[in-house]
């Protein structure tokens, strides 16, 4: 395939919009709330922010330059940039982690779009308020027909959309789902703020409590920011290698690094007061958002209303993060099986609905689809960002530190020396890639 044949991104606006819209995803409304929860609160959300500017902004700029100095798909752009070495097999890699998260991801999806039904069958009107949404959650997560036809419905949206190409679909669709998400997480921080002992979540959040710090603590906020940053498993090599030559690569890694962690925090700090102040044990796991969620919505004016616009903006942030993964999948078969776009786009829904409808299963009571003591969903939840992202992350950084090397590094950060950015911060975040991130990186996966 030739540079011309390749679609890209119309606008620098719609790069980082769509950036963005990979990052933005369930992994800060859904997934962040509740390992805040399970691993201790504040001191969780401090490491968190260091390892996000410290470890992730540099491995964003990593893949980045992998995409686009390769333009190509991760197995392509190893492949290219380091032509007869074995460099190529780590893209492999990424097929797996996109396996392991759209199965669970689309199950999740599935949820958000159960819970819109829901909201705009005014379920969430200040009449629902003596309800036990707690109770309500577990019989419908672990039920058999109605996840499954929630998952599918989400599979066949997020298809829909990659079926238009990279333009058509992603971009236009992206552009405007996340501002309004954006003001409807803001509008539920404030009406959790007004909750009466709100002030206990608060402490949760913002008092670090650092006895709590295990190195599973460690693993689990590293995985994290690179599963809510789109990191480690190709999706920015392939956002990457439709990048226009001439866009600075710094300006866009730290403009969606900042936003991605603004729109966790915020979740967070609408979701931890709310918690506290209605009962709900923060330590509870992936239902945490979805219990939570509908005890705010029945206590505030007009909650109905924010429910429905707030799920319809979820599920699209959630989509527009989905069909990156799903990109990843898609351009490999294309680039590297000669698939067409339609055929990759079928077998990657086939997949998805398979590995989504064994995820689903595995919840419900007595499911033999447990590995461990975990349900299939839990452990593809938990392997794919505590070890597959980073470990692919670890490859990233060691293939730009130590094959790409810093000549070429700093060719693609300065666009060939026509974007002027302070050369120590290129060199700074060079050698955090080449020596600190790695080293970072191995302890954690050591100890843990
Ligand atoms: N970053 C997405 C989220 O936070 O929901 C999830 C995700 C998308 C992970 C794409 C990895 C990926 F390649």
């Amino acid at each position: 395939m030739t540079e011309s044949d390749r679609s890209s991104f119309g606008s620098r606006f719609g790069v980082i919009v769509a950036m963005v819209g990979s990052a933005v995803g369930l992994g800060n409304i859904w997934r962040f709330p509740y390992m805040v929860g399970e691993n201790g609160g504040a001191a969780f959300i401090l490491i968190y922010l260091a390892f996000s500017f410290l470890i992730s902004l540099p491995v964003f700029c990593a893949e980045f330059v992998i995409g686009r100095r390769g333009r190509s798909n991760a197995v392509g752009a190893f492949r290219k940039l380091a032509p007869g070495s074995k460099w190529y097999l780590g893209g492999f890699l990424s097929i797996i982690a996109v396996f392991l998260i759209l199965s669970f991801y689309s199950v999740v999806g599935g949820w958000g779009i159960k819970y819109l039904v829901d909201s705009v069958a005014l379920k969430f009107s200040a009449g629902a308020a003596g309800t036990d949404f707690g109770a309500s959650f577990a019989a419908f997560s672990t039920g058999k027909v109605a996840p499954l036809v929630y998952m599918l419905i989400f599979v066949l949206v997020t298809a829909a959309v990659v079926v238009l190409g990279v333009q058509k679909g992603i971009e236009r669709f992206s552009k405007w789902m996340m501002p309004l998400l954006f003001v409807l997480i803001l509008v539920l921080v404030v009406r959790s703020a007004f909750l009466p002992g709100a002030g206990a979540g608060y402490s949760y959040l913002f008092r670090p409590d650092f006895s709590k710090i295990t190195s599973e603590t460690l693993i689990a906020a590293l995985g994290q920011s690179f599963f809510s940053m789109s990191l480690g498993m190709g999706a920015i090599i392939i956002y990457g290698s439709y990048v226009k030559r001439s866009d600075n690569i710094l300006n866009h890694s730290l403009i969606t690094v900042s936003l991605d962690t603004v729109f966790a925090l915020l979740a967070a700090c609408a979701i931890m007061p709310a918690v506290f102040s209605f009962g709900v044990q923060p330590n509870q796991g992936p239902g945490l958002v979805f219990v939570t969620l509908p005890y705010i919505f029945t206590n505030m004016p007009l909650g109905s209303l924010v429910a429905v616009f707030f799920f319809i903006s979820l599920l699209l942030a959630a989509v527009s993060s989905a069909i990156s993964l799903v990109e990843v999948m898609v351009s490999f078969l294309i680039e590297e099986c000669r698939c067409s776009r339609k055929l990759a786009v079928g077998i990657s829904i086939a997949t998805q609905a398979i590995f989504g409808t064994l995820c689903s299963l595995s919840l419900m009571p007595d499911s033999p689809l447990k590995v461990g003591g975990l349900t299939l969903f839990d452990l593809f939840d938990k392997i794919s960002s505590d070890y597959v992202l980073t470990i692919g992350a670890l490859l990233i950084v060691l293939f730009v530190g130590w094959k790409i090397k810093k000549a070429n590094f700093m060719d693609e950060m300065t666009s060939g020396g026509t974007i002027r950015i302070p050369k120590w911060i290129a060199l700074v975040i060079f050698w955090i890639i080449k020596v600190v991130a790695p080293l970072a990186i191995l302890t954690i996966l050591i100890f843990s």
